[in-house]
């Protein structure tokens, strides 16, 4: 079967770092906020080309954070997208804030301005992007947008690891950038991690107090915090695995080529190319096809792993059935997600894997 991520094909080299990086830890005697995660909380703002880095235990957690770091709770309002995990939007009802469910567009599936636009009302505070499937697109849009409308810009980066817009790297436009580093991220641990990166040092330091159950100084708590810290095992094996982010990046982009050049079936359609080379990690490869089930099963019954991201919009789901959307509705969400198909497309594939899926989808009738 070609998977969706197969961790069992990595590199020799990088396990025998990351089971060395694992037994550092152990022997070190120190589990919890030491030196690893300090550590790879450098890196990592490097990386972003921000000043700060705060490790925390997830992606949906960092949102949250973010949030609170703000002061964004009961009554604020946060436009978003309903095609993103469900966590984009947990994370901002557990801060206490309301989501407000914009339109997509049908060439990216990324949030569409003009139904943003209309979403508007004196209680938004912030518009929370998703750069979804490892996209960025349109942040001057986005930045001017925010800036006009008087509300904070935030971005969900789970699956956007060092994309770049004009050089600047997806999670450094607005007040913050979260992400997660959830296995299958293209940065990701052994188990859960995230982070928020930011230039802001007001909102590092809180967001750090609110990690750690709102602790300003062993035990003295300023705030009701949670706990979400990354742990050292974790941090240890993301700053290894970042020496392998570009590769693995470059991997995915030529698999992505390769799937553009080949894929020419008329009944399946693929979402609209990068700008540049720098504006998609291709977390995920989607394509689009009216019989989408049928293609699934097709697929599968010849070896080829595929998903759904995501089957049901998040204003579908039971929690979230009342929330406020576009007055105009939901449309493309609707229809996108009836019909979107995620196939494989990770840094272990090889040649004949990817040949195989583009003959594969040539062949479905
Ligand atoms: C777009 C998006 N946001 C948030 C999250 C939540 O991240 P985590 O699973 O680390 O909490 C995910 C992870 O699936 C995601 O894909």
């Amino acid at each position: 079967m070609i998977l969706m991520n197969d961790f069992r094909a990595e590199p020799a080299e990088l396990v025998q770092r990351e089971v060395a990086a694992v037994e550092k830890v152990i022997k070190s005697g120190w589990y919890i906020l030491g030196n690893e995660v300090k550590n790879f909380e450098t890196a990592w703002a490097n990386c972003c080309g921000v000043n700060y880095a705060v490790g925390v235990g997830n992606g949906m957690d960092a949102i949250e954070i973010g949030l609170r770091t703000l002061n964004i709770g009961s009554g604020d309002e946060i436009i978003t997208t309903p095609v993103t995990a469900f966590a984009t939007v947990l994370a901002i009802i557990r801060a206490g804030a309301t989501p407000v469910f914009a339109d997509i567009n049908t060439e990216t599936a990324l949030l569409n301005p003009v139904s943003v636009e209309r979403c508007l009302s004196p209680r938004t505070k912030a518009i929370l992007l998703v750069h979804l499937y490892g996209q960025v697109q349109d942040m001057d849009t986005w930045v001017t947008f925010c800036k006009h409308a008087n509300i904070y810009l935030l971005e969900d980066c789970a699956q956007s690891h060092v994309a770049s817009w004009k050089d600047k790297v997806t999670g450094s436009f607005g007040a913050w950038g979260a992400y997660s580093f959830y296995p299958t991220k293209n940065l990701g641990a052994i188990g859960d991690g995230g982070a928020i990166i930011t230039n802001s040092e007001n909102i590092a330091n809180q967001a750090k107090i609110l990690r750690n159950y709102g602790q300003s100084q062993r035990y003295y708590h300023s705030e009701l915090g949670l706990n979400s810290r990354l742990d050292e095992i974790h941090a240890a094996i993301l700053t290894i695995r970042l020496d392998w982010l570009d590769l693995f990046a470059a991997r995915r982009k030529k698999i992505a080529q390769a799937y553009f050049d080949g894929i020419k079936n008329p009944l399946v359609r693929l979402l609209a190319k990068p700008i540049d080379s720098k504006s998609h990690v291709y977390h995920l490869f989607v394509i689009l096809c009216n019989e989408r089930d049928r293609l699934g099963s097709y697929l599968r019954e010849r070896g080829i792993d595929n998903l759904i991201h995501y089957p049901v919009p998040v204003h579908h789901q039971p929690p979230c059935r009342n929330m406020r959307c576009d007055p105009k509705g939901l449309f493309h969400a609707e229809s996108y997600t009836a019909r979107c198909l995620s196939i494989p497309c990770h840094p272990q594939m090889s040649d004949t894997d990817v040949n195989k899926v583009i003959g594969v989808i040539n062949e479905f009738r």
